[in-house]
């Protein structure tokens, strides 16, 4: 969780009124307080816009029996995907800052060989059973979602990516790629690069480290922004 985003359970626990050391110490923790949310306003000032992408063609046709947020195992079956088990997460907010809660988050992308779980994808690439290749989630109080997935792999004519469809409550879906940093390919892909404004563009690009949590070798967050257009007809 971001800074800015944290709350002080401290300013809470006021103490009793009256003394004067009690006022001064609940003026500083309100001050505190106080200052958390400037200082979140002036992050969230800052928020820019996520760039929308096209959905692209291989949105599943039918949605997979396992459709959870682990995409690395499938339910019934023992073993895991091909690939570089990955830990994708973020918060979903708005123009404001403010977290979007229970926002529906689906993310697809190829298996560890290069090919869709899509009956059009033409890919001479072998199908990967153990891989879900789609998965959604909804986002918990913080506007957080969490994913388990594979690092994503270039396939002809495209940077590495992983498509996300983001559907807040009454909202429409919006439509978005995640891009890995360090990736050569990202320079020469046309829908990255088709992003005109500098930070837009960077804010698609995620850094995958190597993981802490022992769930996976990497992980990477990916912060979401919505603009009105996603959020009219409430959340
Ligand atoms: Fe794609």
């Amino acid at each position: 969780m971001p800074d800015h985003l944290r709350c002080d359970a401290s300013a809470s626990a006021l103490p009793q009124p009256g003394s004067l050391t009690a006022t001064r110490r609940r003026r500083r923790l309100l001050l505190g307080a106080l200052g958390t949310l400037l200082t979140g306003t002036q992050a969230l000032a800052a928020s820019t816009l996520t760039a929308q992408q096209m959905q692209g063609p291989f949105y599943p046709v039918t949605l997979p029996l396992d459709q959870d947020n682990d995409l690395v195992q499938v339910a019934g079956r023992r073993g895991r995907a091909h690939g570089v088990i990955t830990e994708v997460s973020g918060l979903v907010l708005d123009p404001a800052g403010q977290p979007i809660r229970g926002a529906r988050v689906e993310i697809w992308q190829v298996n560890g060989f290069g090919r869709y779980h899509h009956p059009d994808d033409a890919s001479p690439a072998p199908v990967d059973p153990l891989f879900q290749g789609f998965g959604r989630t909804l986002t918990d109080e913080r506007g957080a979602y969490h994913f388990r997935t594979i690092r994503p792999v270039a396939y002809p004519g495209r940077a590495p990516h992983i498509h996300f469809a983001v559907t807040p409550a009454g909202g429409l879906p919006f439509h978005t790629q995640m891009y890995v940093a360090g990736e050569p390919a990202n320079g020469g892909d046309v829908l990255l690069n088709a992003v005109v404004d500098r930070r837009q563009r960077e804010a698609l690009v995620v850094p995958l480290r190597p993981s802490a949590t022992g769930n996976s070798r990497l992980a990477g967050r990916f912060d979401i922004v919505l603009g009105p257009a996603s959020l009219q007809g409430g959340r």
